[in-house]
């Protein structure tokens, strides 16, 4: 029944795929996979994140790599996503592409984007019962004991670094609008007076935009960083 249902949709996105330079027509999962790591999926001028920015896509995430979202290996037929939150795979993608990519209008499910991307999806998702991820929020930011500084390090470079560019000068970062770490806290006796720098900081990471805080920098789940690792990090930042 699925294989059947599968089928139908793989024909109709094979229909929908794009065409190259010498058009040829390119296979859909092809071109998913090209459009998940173009920024310009969005058409918001304001963009920079494509999905590879916050996803890898193999078995297990580089180690290199803490990134916000799961490798979205085997991600096509977890039936439940973000935690359970969403239970339509294409919700789960628009998520992301509203909250974090600046999408002004969600894909719509015939859109050859979002038909490509789930062609892609599928491709690198080879367990038909790959079950759903855990996802813990953390709801009340509170402080958490500090850590390891040579930790805190490996923890900016695997999971800010890629945004926010190098400590105190942003080198190589992604978007101008990654603000420098961890200078953009000199602000914020006058923005949040009364406030430790570090509690700001940490229900950043925790809550991303979230929680009325505003911006688009994607939540970290318990999942994505632990607590140990956050006090690590806040140590590698001088908060
Ligand atoms: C700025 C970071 C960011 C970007 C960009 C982003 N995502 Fe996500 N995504 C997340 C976070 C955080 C979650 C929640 C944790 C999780 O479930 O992986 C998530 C969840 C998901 C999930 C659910 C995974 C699961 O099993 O719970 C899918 C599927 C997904 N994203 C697909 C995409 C696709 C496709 C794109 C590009 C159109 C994209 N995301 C762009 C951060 C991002
Ligand atoms: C996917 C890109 C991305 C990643 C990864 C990322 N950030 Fe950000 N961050 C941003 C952007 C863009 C902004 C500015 C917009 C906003 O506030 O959301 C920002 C803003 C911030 C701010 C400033 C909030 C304020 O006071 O205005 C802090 C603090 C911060 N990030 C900390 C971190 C830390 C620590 C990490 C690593 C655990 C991290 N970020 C990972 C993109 C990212």
């Amino acid at each position: 029944m699925r294989r059947a249902r599968l089928a139908v949709l793989t024909a109709l996105a094979l229909l929908a795929s794009a065409c190259n330079g010498d058009n040829e027509p390119v296979p859909a999962a092809e071109y998913g996979e090209r459009l998940f790591s173009d920024a310009k999926l969005s058409e918001s001028q304001f963009n920079s994140f494509s999905c590879a920015t916050c996803h890898s896509t193999t078995p297990t995430a580089p180690a290199e790599r803490m990134d916000a979202g799961y490798t979205l290996y085997d991600s096509a037929f977890r039936k439940r996503w973000w935690g359970g939150y969403e239970t339509r795979l294409l919700d789960a993608v628009n998520f992301c592409y509203v909250n974090f990519m600046r999408g002004v209008e969600p894909l719509s499910e015939d859109s050859p984007q979002s038909r490509a991307l789930y062609e892609y999806l599928v491709s690198i998702s080879p367990n038909q019962d790959a079950q759903p991820l855990p996802m813990t929020v953390v709801k009340n930011a509170a402080d958490v004991p500090r850590g390891d500084r040579t930790r805190g390090q490996e923890v900016y470079r695997a999971a800010c670094q890629n945004c926010h560019g190098e400590l105190h000068t942003g080198a190589g970062r992604l978007t101008e609008s990654a603000s420098l770490l961890p200078e953009v806290t000199e602000d914020y006796d006058r923005v949040f007076p009364g406030v430790p720098h570090s509690l700001v900081v940490i229900e950043k990471v925790r809550h991303g935009q979230f929680f009325r805080v505003g911006g688009n920098m994607p939540p970290y789940s318990v999942e994505a960083l632990s607590d140990a690792d956050l006090g690590a990090l806040l140590t590698y930042l001088d908060l």
